[in-house]
């Protein structure tokens, strides 16, 4: 039985190595182009960058793509550029008078990366719909795109506990 779960375990291990690898190809002109290179500049959740998190979500959809029999590739992509907004959202509402990012953003991210980049029907749509429901009018309308709606979700959740946990041992100190 134990010989069972290590044998399992390994192979898992080595299959997210090769993932990995083959995720990197896919997303590697994505993620050296000066534009989204960008996002490194803005705080998103916490600690996280913008580009952080893309990269989180991006790896995520191409995984569970794998897994599921998803388009893989354009789930990646789509996820490289989802918040391609290119602001400091904290500050949105002071400096533009916004107050609904996270109504606006995905349209805004979508702008910004077809201005610079070739976009199938997959990557559109994951890039427009993965706020919802928050977004109550735009629906997801391929498998990519709802799971985008998740494993966003997923990823931001993750890097939020991680700032409060940091901020725990802090305090703690
Ligand atoms: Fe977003
Ligand atoms: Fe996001």
């Amino acid at each position: 039985m134990f010989k069972r779960i290590k044998r399992l375990w390994g192979r898992n291990k080595r299959q997210e190595r090769r993932w990995k690898k083959e995720f990197y190809e896919e997303v590697k002109d994505l993620t050296r182009h000066p534009v989204v290179l960008r996002m490194k500049l803005y705080p998103h959740h916490g600690v996280t960058s913008c580009y952080a998190h893309c990269l989180s979500v991006a790896y995520q959809n191409y995984k569970w793509s794998r897994i599921l029999r998803l388009d893989a590739r354009a789930a990646a992509r789509g996820a490289m550029l989802h918040d391609l907004f290119l602001y400091d959202w904290h500050e949105c509402r002071a400096k533009t008078g916004n107050p609904v990012h996270g109504l606006t953003h995905p349209e805004s991210a979508y702008k910004n990366a077809r201005k610079f980049f070739r976009l199938g029907r997959k990557e559109r749509d994951v890039i427009r719909t993965h706020m919802w429901p928050l977004t109550l009018w735009r629906i997801p309308e391929t498998k990519e795109g709802w799971l985008t709606v998740i494993t966003d979700k997923y990823c931001g959740a993750l890097e939020t506990c991680k700032r409060k946990e940091k901020r725990k041992r802090v305090k703690g100190r």
